[in-house]
């Protein structure tokens, strides 16, 4: 065990000085202190990437792809753990590191921010070849979520701007400040935030090993949601080197119930696995959900999704359109009419090369 977790942190540093390291973003929604996007951000710089990391100024979890920008020009309160005093700038770097940006807006707008106002204004208009997010503090599993994770949204919001987009979530869900990274620990392996960090910087080189040069890591629309499971090592080694699963997104994930409570008037929320939540309509059926291959062992789930949320062909959704016809015309007439149109056209200055139609 241990001897492997060794051998990704060797392999971990393997493209300093090589033409395969990449240009990557990075983003959370832990906010910009979160002990472990800097333990990445870290590991990720020792392998030899060019790092960039633009997060909110403060914990925006739960945020999912909502895209808020601040009405303020100055921080109203300190950044989370002080790093920052309010009054400062809503956009500013790190006190300490100048290529770690805080924002004070969700993950989505953070990822926006960086690709619109960052790169190009203090990068050189650096492009990026992968924006990774996280390791969240807790997992992320299934697909209620995937909408509902800022982690999720910070990723897929990248992706949506044409960069491959990969979400870490780990099991250990103690939100903490990078200050506190326990050198020592009571099995003699690194922190949990170190060890997290360890397991996404092996899957990123992975990928990247993968990839030829000047080559797109992940195909337009796609990306990867990563889960690790709590890693023990503060106490024991019972769970520190969690081998990576293929799975899906849905299968046992949760959804969930509003429980009243008569008493107080108010609701919670409980955990709920229903068939709505978990059915297999795209992608490869055969393989574990990614909740039970994470939530009963020590195991890392690799879910492969895209954005394109349109429904496949097939009986399924033919029957639903079925079922809008008349009402729902498969083209409206006007938008018939105006391709009619431009076929005309296109057929008229076929014959007169110098004009293009423009669609
Ligand atoms: C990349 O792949 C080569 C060949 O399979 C392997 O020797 C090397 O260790 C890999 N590097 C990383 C960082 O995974
Ligand atoms: C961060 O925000 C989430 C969602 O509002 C909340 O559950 C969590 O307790 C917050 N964490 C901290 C450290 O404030
Ligand atoms: C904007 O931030 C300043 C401190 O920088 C604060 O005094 C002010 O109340 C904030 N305004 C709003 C609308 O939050
Ligand atoms: C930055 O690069 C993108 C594409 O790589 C380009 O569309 C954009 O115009 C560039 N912006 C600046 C300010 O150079
Ligand atoms: C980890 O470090 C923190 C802060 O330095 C300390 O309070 C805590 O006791 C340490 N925990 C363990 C298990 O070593
Ligand atoms: C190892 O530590 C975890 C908590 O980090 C605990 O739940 C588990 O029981 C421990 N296992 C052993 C074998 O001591
Ligand atoms: C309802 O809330 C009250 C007050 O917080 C609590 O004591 C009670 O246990 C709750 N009831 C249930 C069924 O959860």
């Amino acid at each position: 065990m241990k001897l492997h977790l060794l051998s990704a942190v060797i392999a971990a540093s393997s493209f300093v000085g090589t033409s395969s390291a990449i240009s990557i973003l990075m983003g959370n929604d832990d906010g910009f202190g979160s002990a472990q996007i800097r333990e990445f951000y870290r590991l990720l710089k020792a392998s030899g990437h060019q790092v960039l990391i633009v997060a909110p100024a403060d914990n925006e979890s739960g945020q999912g792809g909502r895209s808020v920008f601040t009405n303020n020009k100055t921080l109203a309160v300190n950044s989370e753990y002080n790093l920052v005093p309010a009054g400062a700038p809503s956009l500013g770097r790190d006190p300490i590191d100048p290529d770690i940006w805080y924002y004070n807006g969700t993950p989505a707008a953070c990822t926006y921010v960086a690709l619109d106002h960052v790169i190009p204004l203090y990068y050189g208009n650096r492009s990026i070849d992968l924006y990774v997010g996280g390791p969240n503090f807790g997992t992320n599993l299934g697909n209620f979520l995937y909408t509902l994770a800022g982690t999720m949204g910070g990723t897929y919001a990248a992706i949506g701007r044409n960069v491959p987009g990969v979400a870490f979530s780990g099991g250990n869900s103690e939100q903490r400040s990078y200050t506190w990274i326990n050198k020592t620990t009571a099995s003699g392996l690194p922190d949990p935030a170190t060890i997290q960090a360890q397991l996404a910087t092996t899957l990123v080189n992975q990928l990247v090993n993968a990839t030829q040069p000047h080559k797109r890591i992940m195909p337009l629309g796609y990306g990867l949601n990563v889960n690790t499971p709590f890693i023990t090592s503060l106490t024991n080694d019972s769970c520190v080197n969690p081998p990576f699963i293929q799975t899906r997104m849905g299968g046992g994930g949760t959804t969930d119930l509003a429980v009243y409570n008569a008493t107080t008037g108010l609701f919670h929320y409980e955990n709920l696995i229903t068939d709505g939540n978990n059915i297999c309509i795209n992608g490869n059926c055969a393989l574990p959900g990614e909740t039970p291959i994470v939530d009963n062992g020590c195991f890392a789930s690799v879910s492969v999704f895209t954005i394109d949320y349109d429904a496949p062909l097939g009986p399924a959704q033919h029957g639903i359109r079925t079922a809008l016809q008349p009402l729902v015309a498969y083209e409206n007439p006007a938008a018939k009419m105006m391709l009619k149109e431009r076929k005309r056209l296109r057929d008229i200055l076929s014959v007169r090369p110098e004009y293009e139609v423009n669609e």
